[in-house]
């Protein structure tokens, strides 16, 4: 990974929403908004560890509020709106974020599918309808959509996942066509194999023994960190991305455009940062 640039304060005074934010992606977005001076509202489904990250980021002086819920709740969604906008009486940026990674094929009950889709794509795109007329009314915003590699490939058994994945690209297109006239910007990122839990169970915790394998999926041999992620959903919420909407940024290390041949001959994991 690259040195982090000195912290700039593109986002103070701003409010932002980040779904999913007590871990992984999720909190590093959040650490880094409030770096750079937003004051941010972090949903989780696991009360306790939203709990601590909350006190943790309050502790590093920051402006933050945990909202435990379920997603795939409308009644959750409405309220995160309802009370970031009576702690801060305004609203920016959204990031949706929390997802289901229920991972599926042809054994994938309906239960499954509903699960995913209510969690993905239904309640990124229930949250962008909520935030619509607060950030209109606060002069505009921005929203960002955390899709994957995974919408635009196969991968085996996973026909919930990738498809809802596929559905969020779709979704980032229509959205950022109907609310420009609310002055919002839409998009999406699309992460390629990020050092989070999901990656860290997959690998029993051994990521010394799977860096060098998975890494080979990416022209740059190694797996992503969640801040590397971050800093491209900053870029895409901040005025230095004025005139981007309706488009999904890659932050793969290169997986999307390696065709079959993979890394070809010369391929050695060489750890590049
Ligand atoms: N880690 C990767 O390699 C990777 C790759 C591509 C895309 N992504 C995407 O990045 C996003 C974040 O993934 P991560 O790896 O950081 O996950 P993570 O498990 O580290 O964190 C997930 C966060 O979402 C919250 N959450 C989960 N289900 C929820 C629900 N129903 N309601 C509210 N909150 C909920 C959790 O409490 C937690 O805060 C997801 O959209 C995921 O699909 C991850």
């Amino acid at each position: 990974m690259t040195e982090r640039a000195a912290v700039r304060e593109r986002f103070s005074g701003k409010v932002a929403i980040v779904t999913g934010g007590s871990a992984g992606i999720g909190l590093a977005t959040v650490r880094e908004l409030c770096r750079e001076g937003a004051s941010v509202a972090l949903t989780g489904i696991e009360p306790d560890l939203g709990a601590d990250v909350e006190k943790m980021l309050k502790g590093e002086g920051f402006d933050v509020l945990f909202l435990g819920g379920d997603m795939a709740e409308e009644q959750f969604c409405a309220s995160v709106v309802q009370n970031v906008l009576g702690k801060w009486q305004r609203l920016d940026f959204l990031v949706n974020n929390a997802f289901s990674f229920v991972a599926k094929g042809r054994d994938a009950e309906r239960t499954d599918w509903e699960r995913t889709y209510r969690v993905g794509p239904i309640a990124y795109a229930t949250m962008a309808a909520k935030v619509a007329e607060p950030m209109k009314q606060s002069g505009g915003g921005a929203i960002v959509n955390v899709s994957s590699i995974s919408a635009r490939i196969a991968q085996p058994n996973r026909w919930t996942y990738n498809s809802a994945k596929g559905a969020v690209a779709n979704l980032t297109r229509c959205i950022a066509l109907d609310l420009a006239t609310y002055g919002i910007r839409v998009n999406s990122v699309s992460p390629g194999w990020i050092w989070t839990r999901e990656v860290e169970k997959a690998a029993g915790g051994d990521r010394a023994k799977w860096e060098p394998v998975w890494g080979e999926y990416h022209m740059l041999r190694r797996l992503g960190e969640p801040v590397e992620v971050a800093a491209a959903i900053l870029f895409l919420l901040s005025s230095d991305a004025s005139f981007i909407t309706g488009a999904d940024l890659p932050v793969d290390g290169g997986y999307q455009g390696l065709g079959s041949e993979g890394l070809g001959s010369t391929s050695q994991f060489a750890g590049s940062h």
